[in-house]
């Protein structure tokens, strides 16, 4: 099954280096970023959980948990997370699932057979609090992700939700938004009584509110 923006992120039950839990009753009402990892012991992921680590502040301000999977036991987790640790000078804060029978990454096509037909490739699923899939990425195993860029699209999202507004090519909050084309002049005189710039009937900038 290959998942889709707007579908419901699956739900499933998993063991993780924070215990059991259950994918749709830990969210609750957050958002989620749910991400895959080729492999334990590998350099380039042990470079991201420790970054994204790091970020927790910023999810959490936000409203945003995050979770890692990775094909292996746990026993090789807990491992793992020592070396991450110590090399990356940040402990890991966030669950990382144990999927050796690879059960959930199956189910959220994680593997690519074409590119490896054992280890997944790093995906990305943002999830919003009615369990939507927002986002999905998909990057080779070669290849670190940008995590500052998740927190950048989890930032549109939200603004788009609260406002209306779409973002512009590598807009970074603060900067003016982009009011949809659905909202016509005059809805959009009432919902930005800052006033907004058209530059085109359909591209029309304004500064968001905070
Ligand atoms: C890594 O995480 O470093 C990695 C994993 C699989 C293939 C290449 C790199």
């Amino acid at each position: 099954m290959v998942l889709q923006l707007g579908d419901i992120a699956p739900d499933f039950e998993a063991e993780t280096t924070e215990g059991k839990l259950r994918f749709h009753e830990w969210l609750g009402q957050s958002w989620g970023v749910l991400f895959s990892h080729p492999k334990d012991y590998t350099p380039v992921c042990t470079t991201e959980l420790g970054y994204t680590a790091k970020l927790k502040p910023e999810f959490e301000k936000r409203g945003v948990k995050a979770i890692g999977l990775s094909v292996d036991p746990l026993q090789d987790h807990l491992g793992w997370s020592k070396d991450i640790a110590e090399t990356q000078g940040q402990s890991l804060n966030f669950p990382l699932i144990a999927d050796p029978e690879r059960k959930i990454a199956n189910l959220y096509g994680m593997i690519h057979p074409n590119a490896s037909d054992t280890l997944t490739v790093r995906s990305v699923f943002i999830v919003d609090p009615s369990k939507k899939i927002r986002l999905t990425l998909t990057y080779p195993a070669s290849t670190g992700r940008n995590f500052d860029e998740i927190l950048r699209v989890i930032d549109s999202l939200q603004l788009t939700d609260r406002q209306k507004l779409a973002t512009p090519v590598n807009w970074k909050p603060g900067d003016d938004a982009i009011i949809v084309p659905s909202v016509k002049d005059d809805e959009a005189k009432k919902l930005f009584p800052q006033g907004f710039k058209t530059l085109k009937p359909y591209l029309r900038l304004v500064r968001p509110s905070s």
